[in-house]
């Protein structure tokens, strides 16, 4: 569990493993280096990276902790919908009126799936009517994919308008993130047949679900004028990257989701295991590897070496992971289009 505020990790403890995690430099060998050059991955310069910057953001880990802490979200907070759609995301004998019935219930999610079937990525032939014309456009799997990140969206965002507008853009690619990592996850594990293809959807959908809810309390923080008014985006991106795992397996603890979740939560930033059987969670780690690359510079340096030993684990070659990387792009774009984010 996360350290609370009566037992508040000491400044000098969290400026080491910040340091160590942060500064470490490159960790890119020379034969994953070649891999990734014949994928034409492009590597991002590091992030401006200084001693004050890594001190600041030390000074926030334990506040932001702490809050989160007194302030963790109450258990039935997961949505309710989307508790149900992941279960029937992950059923492989899911009948198509229990989807329908489920979907039909919240207009929000009717309005997205019937917008994606209607949307130039889908649309064949006429315009779809209703949820049944949308299944049979899209696909069981895919409706249900659909349905759980519409259902989501409250976990990507705080009711509080002055708060949202606070980090809006970042909640929003938060969200985006979690779309792209989840269809990507999806489509990789069909595409190298690895693990079970919806469970690397959710694990790419809410892997980084810590993220959002810690960026919950830097805002309430920010708010109350605890956090200095100047802080900068990559101080917030460290401490998040540094408390992100540890908060998003505490929460899927709390909120009763499957273990499976949060062994992939929890083994995301792993190094890739030579040799192990490949499973949810490397299909995972390397398509949140290639969105992070995609974005720009990475807080975490380990992030180059991660996607290259996880697409030789899941014995991909370069033109493979090149096509993945393309993939990646073409989702972004389409979850930008289909979810407004
Ligand atoms: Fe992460």
């Amino acid at each position: 569990m996360m350290s609370t505020s009566a037992d508040p990790t000491p400044a000098t403890e969290a400026r080491e493993l910040l340091s160590r995690r942060f500064l470490r430099g490159s960790l890119l060998g020379e034969r994953e280096a070649a891999f990734l050059a014949a994928a034409e991955i492009q590597l991002p310069e590091p992030p401006p990276l200084d001693a004050p910057t890594l001190e600041r953001a030390t000074a926030m880990v334990e506040p932001v902790t702490s809050h989160l802490m007194k302030n963790l979200p109450d258990p039935e907070s997961f949505p309710g919908s989307a508790l149900r759609l992941m279960e029937l995301v992950d059923n492989p004998d899911v009948q198509v009126n229990q989807l329908i019935g489920l979907v039909s219930q919240d207009p929000a999610v009717s309005a997205t799936i019937l917008r994606c079937a209607n949307s130039a990525f889908y649309a064949r032939g006429g315009a779809v009517q209703n949820l049944a014309g949308a299944v049979r456009r899209l696909g069981l799997r895919e409706v249900a994919r659909i349905a759980t990140g519409v259902a989501s969206r409250s976990l990507y965002d705080v009711g509080v308008r002055v708060e949202f507008a606070m980090f809006g853009a970042r909640w929003g690619s938060l969200f985006h993130e979690a779309l792209t990592c989840g269809f990507l996850s999806g489509w990789l594990s069909t595409e190298r047949r690895t693990g079970d293809s919806s469970r690397a959807f959710l694990g790419g959908m809410f892997h980084h679900i810590g993220k959002s809810i810690a960026l919950r309390s830097v805002a309430a923080l920010k708010m109350d004028g605890k956090l200095p008014p100047d802080i900068l985006d990559l101080e917030i991106d460290l401490v998040l990257e540094q408390i992100h795992i540890e908060i998003g397996v505490d929460l899927m603890s709390l909120w009763s989701l499957p273990s499976y979740l949060m062994t992939i939560c929890e083994h995301h930033h792993d190094d890739a295991v030579d040799g192990s059987k490949p499973n949810e969670a490397d299909v995972v780690r390397l398509c949140a590897g290639l969105y992070e690359l995609s974005k720009g510079p990475c807080v975490d340096p380990g992030i180059p070496q991660s996607v290259a030993g996880s697409a030789r684990l899941l014995r991909m070659e370069p033109p493979q992971l090149k096509a993945a990387a393309a993939k990646a792009a073409e989702l972004g774009g389409q979850v930008s289009s289909m979810f407004s984010v």
